[in-house]
């Protein structure tokens, strides 16, 4: 808790430290309610940041101070000072030195989850951003790279296993008492903040894997006993991973053993300490009646994202946290790449621009909005947001578009050569693009300063005599918090103009001539492309492959929209056609129009697509898929009704499901599984069109969804199978609805994964009686404010993935969760800050919720002594 207002860091007041660590060594004595750590680090002053003299200051919170020696020596307590932030230690040898330092640090009490603390009685340590301060006094920010020896000491009994990071070393028992050591040597310096630690009484799963230089690494996986046959999966992603680094990036793993543990109290997926990751268990047990396609999906992106920090965040770092887009927007662009490169690269642009739109497009939309690179910050911890991960990984997509794939490579191998070892920023980054590439992007660095969703404003004209189609197109970012004004952007445009065979024509473009590459620069505030010999009025197919994270504005007919549903060779804009057509119908439908013609228009292309053979399983579900609640209201952006986004999507939904009966019964006989449960893109897509499929007949009857559930969940063989039906299922108002969340609690109660999906599937329901429900299940003796996964599953659910639910009139959905994060925030204020951020938008509804709304954020900013990270997300939310 704050006792003084909050601070905002400024990344202009950046500066270097007056001193280096070179050196730390530290030793741990284990000890659940006291640990004792002992901290040995070589320092010497910093000469290039000519701060001679300067006091030491170093960073630590909840720590008590044993003992501080310098050179072997005691000081004097005249000599040092210490505050709940920071040892200062003044006239310090202005030569090399060794500082010794003892604190204690009491785990068991730590439910922020940050530092040093104990989940299900195993020890562990989560350092990003600011949590090593927590464990010891330390420069605790990314630029002091230092090389790590650590020795920990423990219970035999309870912490047979005794883990941290780099290549273990001499191991043995404390004569005398049933207490045993481990030692570990790092030889890569890193920062603080890939610093970890675990111990205690864990299984693992071991293997191997050889580089391509012949090198080889031991691998293991360490879970809690009993659950080493849930491994199989995430062992798997892990080679690949390793395989695909080398072979797209060049990349090998660089130490003699890489370690993952899980564990089951975690505030984010999974962390990249050096050697060492940490994972949420929800990101590494699965057995095919434990998880779903889903969440071996997110294992194997997970698992392939953490590993990729190796280079892009350990190898090279970040000079401070204003660049953190420098590894989790290039490390995010890297597992996309890896996703899109082992499974269907369609399909994960689709699932990446439906999570963009939803997320980041909102974000940027509202009071939170921030550029990839933020200005200033409060908590950094509030600023791992869906603008630095996914458009950041967006800019990042965005250059190899510009500059090519073998440019982009070649720049990923300056950077390594230049910066290994280094604190970067993202100026070092892009200048490597430049410098690889010959091209100037000086104004493509705008899109890290400079917040808010670009909008192009489309306008043709096709001049059948000349033969030529203009395309005018116009940029414009609105204002957002502290940038009223905005610069015009470099964005890159993939383009076809496509003839009514459905071909794309040629790109003769004025000035430039024959396009080798579709795709066209917009630099300018406002610019014309003429294009030449144009034999006929074609259909534009814009921002191909979503080339830029942009609104498209343009006049295109619905009849444009369908031809290009219908025969786009571009798949991603085939997709988008799809959504964009179904907006309109929505838009349509909310304005109190009711656009029959064209529904029925829309549902006809919809049956080609899904009759189409040569469409895949999970393009077709993907077709299926109605644009999602939050992204319509996003676009609305004004007085909105989440009730009515709901009521329209679900008319929509039931015309789809009866006028397409006879389509969607047929792929529901056809998607029947075959065969044991594989994990693979065909059969994901297979199950992910079956549960569409669903979905859109009970949307249209729901007296036969609930039929066909039920037949489903008793013949069920699958987590997948389990989650699809009964996913669709909750949406019901029917009486099988309640008896069958019953069976599914009583078959998985032990499983505390599958107990969380029990928890969000209620709370996912749009349905009248879902907020009590809610209130009902946060008393239920499986629910704990301390476990971020069961708040997540529930409260989470609700406000982030039940527009209806959490928007009920009577303002009850605020209610729940303003009561949750204000009960949160003493505990774990990070998990509570981030379920703020579900208020974000409030100021876009109507008049009445948004009245109930910001009651609820003005009541918990009353609240004496807020976290900073809570203080940081609501008072920026009600600051407009
Ligand atoms: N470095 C982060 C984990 C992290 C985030 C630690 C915030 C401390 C504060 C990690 O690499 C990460 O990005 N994890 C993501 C999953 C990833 C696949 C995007 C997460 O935990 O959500
Ligand atoms: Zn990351």
């Amino acid at each position: 808790m704050n006792d003084v207002s909050p601070q905002t860091v400024y990344l202009k007041n950046y500066r270097p430290v007056p001193y280096l660590i070179d050196e730390v060594s530290l030793d741990f004595s284990l000890g659940p309610e006291t640990t004792q750590v002992t901290s040995r680090l070589s320092l010497r002053p910093n000469e290039a940041a000519g701060m001679g003299g300067a006091p030491l200051v170093l960073d630590g919170e909840k720590l008590e101070l044993k003992a501080i020696s310098i050179d072997g020596k005691p000081i004097d307590t005249s000599r040092y000072s210490v505050n709940a932030s920071s040892l200062t230690v003044a006239e310090v040898p202005q030569k090399p030195f060794t500082l010794e330092i003892v604190t204690t640090c009491n785990p068991k009490a730590n439910t922020e989850l940050s530092g040093l603390y104990v989940s299900s009685n195993i020890f562990c340590t989560q350092c990003e951003a600011e949590g090593f301060r927590r464990i010891t006094y330390f420069y605790d920010r990314p630029d002091v790279m230092a090389r790590y020896k650590v020795r920990i000491e423990g219970p035999a009994d309870t912490c047979p296993v005794l883990l941290s990071n780099g290549n273990p070393g001499a191991t043995g028992t404390i004569p005398g008492t049933d207490r045993h050591f481990a030692l570990w040597d790092d030889p890569h310096p890193k920062p603080s903040y890939l610093f970890a630690l675990v111990a205690g009484d864990l299984a693992h799963v071991a293997d191997s894997f050889v580089t391509r230089s012949g090198r080889k690494v031991e691998l293991r996986i360490y879970v809690e006993k009993g659950k080493e046959d849930r491994c199989a999966w995430a062992m798997e992603s892990l080679k690949t991973s390793m395989r695909w680094d080398e072979e797209r990036f060049g990349l090998e793993y660089d130490l003699d053993i890489f370690m993952i543990v899980a564990v089951s109290d975690f505030n984010m997926g999974a962390m990249e300490n050096k050697g060492l990751n940490v994972f949420n268990d929800k990101y590494i047990l699965a057995l095919p009646e434990t998880a779903t396609d889903v969440d071996y999906v997110n294992i194997e992106a997970i698992i392939a994202h953490e590993y990729f920090h190796n280079w892009t965040g350990n190898r090279i770092t970040c000079r401070d946290w204003f660049q953190l887009c420098l590894k989790e927007g290039l490390t995010v662009f890297r597992d996309q790449e890896f996703t899109s490169d082992i499974r269907s690269r369609a399909v994960k642009r689709i699932a990446d621009v439906k999570l963009l739109r939803a997320n980041q497009f909102t974000e940027d939309g509202g009071p939170l909005a921030h550029p990839v690179r933020p200005a200033s910050y409060i908590e950094i911890n509030n600023f791992y947001t869906a603008t630095v991960y996914e458009k950041g990984a967006e800019l990042c997509r965005m250059m190899l578009t510009l500059i090519g794939r073998d440019a982009f490579r070649k720049a990923m191998d300056l950077y390594f050569e230049r910066h290994d070892g280094e604190a970067a920023t993202v100026e070092d980054f892009v200048r490597c693009m430049a410098d690889a590439s010959g091209r100037d992007l000086n104004q493509f660095f705008s899109w890290y300063e400079q917040a808010g969703t670009p909008e192009v404003i489309v306008v043709e004209k096709y001049n059948a005599t000349a033969k030529t189609y203009d395309l005018t197109l116009e940029q414009v970012t609105g204002p957002t918090p502290g940038q009223p004004d905005k610069a015009p952007l470099q964005i890159p445009l993939g383009i076809g103009l496509v003839g009514s065979d459905g071909d794309d024509m040629p790109l003769d473009l004025e000035g430039v001539g024959a396009l080798n590459e579709p795709l066209i620069e917009l630099t300018e505030a406002k610019k014309t492309f003429r294009f030449r010999n144009v034999a006929r009025k074609p259909v534009l197919s814009l921002n191909r492959g979503f080339s830029a994270p942009i609104r498209i504005k343009s006049g295109a007919s619905m009849a444009d929209q369908l031809f290009l549903m219908k025969t786009d060779n571009d798949t991603f804009n085939r997709w988008e056609a799809a959504q964009t057509a179904a907006h309109a119908l929505l838009r349509a439908s909310l304005d109190g129009r009711k656009p029959a013609a064209d529904t029925k228009s829309f549902i006809s292309a919809l049956r080609a697509v899904l009759n189409d053979s040569e469409v895949d399983q999970a393009f077709k579900a993907l077709m299926l898929g109605l644009p999602g609640e939050q992204e319509v209201a996003t676009l609305i952006g004004r007085d909105v009704d989440p009730g009515a986004i709901h009521q329209a999507r679900e008319r929509l939904r039931a015309e789809i499901g009866s006028s397409l009966k006879d389509v969607l019964l047929d792929l529901w006989k056809k998607t029947a599984a075959k065969g044991a449960y594989r994990p693979n893109p065909d059969e994901t897509g297979r199950r992910s069109l079956r549960y569409a499929v669903l979905y859109a007949i009970a949307g249209g009857d729901s007296a036969l969804g609930a039929k066909l559930a039920m037949n489903q969940l008793a013949n069920s063989t699958s987590m997948t199978d389990e989650i699809g039906t009964l996913s669709t299922l909750v949406t019901l108002d029917v009486p099988e609805r309640a008896a069958a969340l019953e069976a599914f609690y009583a078959r998985h109660h032990s499983d505390h994964l599958i107990v969380d999906k029990w928890f969000a599937l209620q709370a996912s329901a749009p349905l009248a009686g879902t907020n009590q429900k809610v209130r009902e299940l946060m008393q239920h003796r499986d629910f704990k404010l301390t476990t971020p996964n069961r708040v997540r599953s529930l409260v989470g659910t609700l406000s982030m993935a039940n527009p209806f639910a959490f928007h009920a009139e009577d303002g009850e959905g605020y209610a729940i969760l303003a009561d949750t994060i204000l009960a949160l925030d003493p505990l774990n204020p990070q998990i509570a800050a981030r379920m703020a951020t579900a208020f974000r938008s409030w100021a876009t509804l109507e008049e009445k919720r948004r009245e109930f709304a910001k009651a609820q954020l003005e009541r918990i900013e009353a609240q004496p002594g807020l976290s900073r990270d809570l203080f940081e997300i609501v008072s920026k939310s009600l600051a407009q």
